[in-house]
């Protein structure tokens, strides 16, 4: 990341914003200093209802937190519906922690059979990163699209925003949302500086847009709910300030956790090639970093045998918690038997890399088909 809204000489301490996430992130403590909601038993009941059944990563808490997700299950309940927006910033290859809140987004669409808008950000990460250029954010935008796509979203409700390509039906929405935030407001939400380039500046802007866009588009006047990383916050905080002065509703937010890598501690980072899992990741590769990455077993196998291991800082651990074992008592008994020193490191690891192959290879083949369809995801087209 561009060294302007750096922090990096930190100690350890936790730091999330948009442009970094470091040290131990204390999700409690995310809450109250972001001023969101714990999602409460209550709402959880609401949301079941219209869910079938509560989706893995609401169960398990990897969405722990939201803004106005009671107010959009309100107005659901008496007839308004609500559109979908989430999105990426298009940097480099996407890895299986980006694909986790697209997960649960793709579940959302399904359920509510509604809209999702999805912005691909190739003019963010042109200004934020000095050394990137416009031919690779976008180069990058289209291979990101195939990963979102092969997670099997609906064509006729889904619509990917290209900022570059698309900056025409965005632009008018983003000079009345620019108008109404001060360079304050944004300095302070942001942590602009004096070397900060003016481009950043308007930007946070730009991002605001989809939350409204369907209104342009279809005439209809309904919330938007944001699936998403709790990192990108900000944006949310200074949007709904102003949304009502534009006559729109406050975009609702659902909040997730962020993937760990398999370093010890910190989140799955593409700037961290090594402790990342990317969809394009050959299987000896996948194996590689498996092998390489950081557990909670002890120094030697009979010591572990002994004295059991600790899946609470283990990173494998957390993919099988994330992703890879969807059967809860499967993974009580996996936690358990490793507690316990009946099972090592390395048939966990094994375990871990057959099933991340496959779940990579198949999902491969369906970012290949998804080169044939990706136009009619494209907003335009409608
Ligand atoms: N700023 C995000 C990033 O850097 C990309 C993004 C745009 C986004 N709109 C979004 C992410 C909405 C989540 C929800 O990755």
């Amino acid at each position: 990341m561009a060294a302007q809204n750096g922090n990096s000489e930190n100690n350890g301490e936790m730091v999330v914003t948009p442009w970094e996430v470091k040290g131990k992130v204390d999700y409690e403590r995310l809450i109250r200093e972001f001023g969101t909601q714990p999602l409460t038993p209550e709402l959880l009941g609401k949301l079941e209802t219209y869910t079938d059944k509560l989706h893995l990563q609401i169960e398990r808490r990897i969405f722990f937190s939201h803004r106005d997700l009671d107010t959009v299950l309100n107005l659901y309940e008496q007839g308004k519906k609500f559109v979908l927006y989430t999105g990426r910033g298009p940097s480099g290859p996407v890895h299986i922690g980006h694909m986790v809140p697209w997960i649960f987004t793709r579940h959302l669409q399904e359920k509510f059979q509604t809209r999702l808008y999805f912005q691909i950000t190739d003019d963010e990460k042109f200004i934020i990163d000095n050394n990137s250029t416009l031919a690779e954010t976008r180069k990058w935008g289209y291979e990101n699209a195939l990963d979102l796509i092969a997670l099997g979203f609906k064509p006729e409700n889904t619509f990917i925003i290209y900022d570059v390509q698309d900056m025409d039906l965005l632009y008018d929405i983003a000079l009345k949302v620019a108008k109404r935030i001060t360079f304050s407001t944004a300095r302070s939400t942001f942590g602009f500086q004096d070397s900060t380039n003016i481009g950043w500046v308007f930007w946070p802007a730009i991002q605001a847009v989809p939350c409204f866009i369907h209104k342009k588009l279809t005439g209809e006047n309904v919330p938007a709910l944001i699936p998403a990383a709790i990192d990108q916050d900000p944006y949310w905080r200074v949007t709904r300030d102003m949304a009502q002065k534009l006559g729109y509703y406050k975009p609702a937010q659902i909040h997730c956790r962020f993937l760990p890598g398999l370093g010890a501690g910190g989140k799955m980072s593409a700037s961290m090639p090594e402790t990342s899992i990317f969809t394009m990741d050959p299987p000896d590769v996948v194996k590689k970093k498996i092998w390489n990455a950081f557990t909670g077993g002890r120094g030697t196998a009979a010591e572990q045998r002994k004295l059991g291991a600790d899946p609470s800082v283990c990173s494998i651990f957390q993919y099988y918690y994330y992703l890879f074992e969807q059967d809860s008592k499967a993974l009580a008994e996996r936690e358990r038997r490793c507690r316990a020193g009946e099972m090592l490191c390395g048939e966990c690891k094994r375990d871990i890399v057959e099933k991340l192959n496959k779940f990579l290879e198949e999902h491969r083949e369906r970012r290949e088909k998804a080169k044939d369809t990706i136009e009619e995801f494209h907003i335009k087209r409608k």
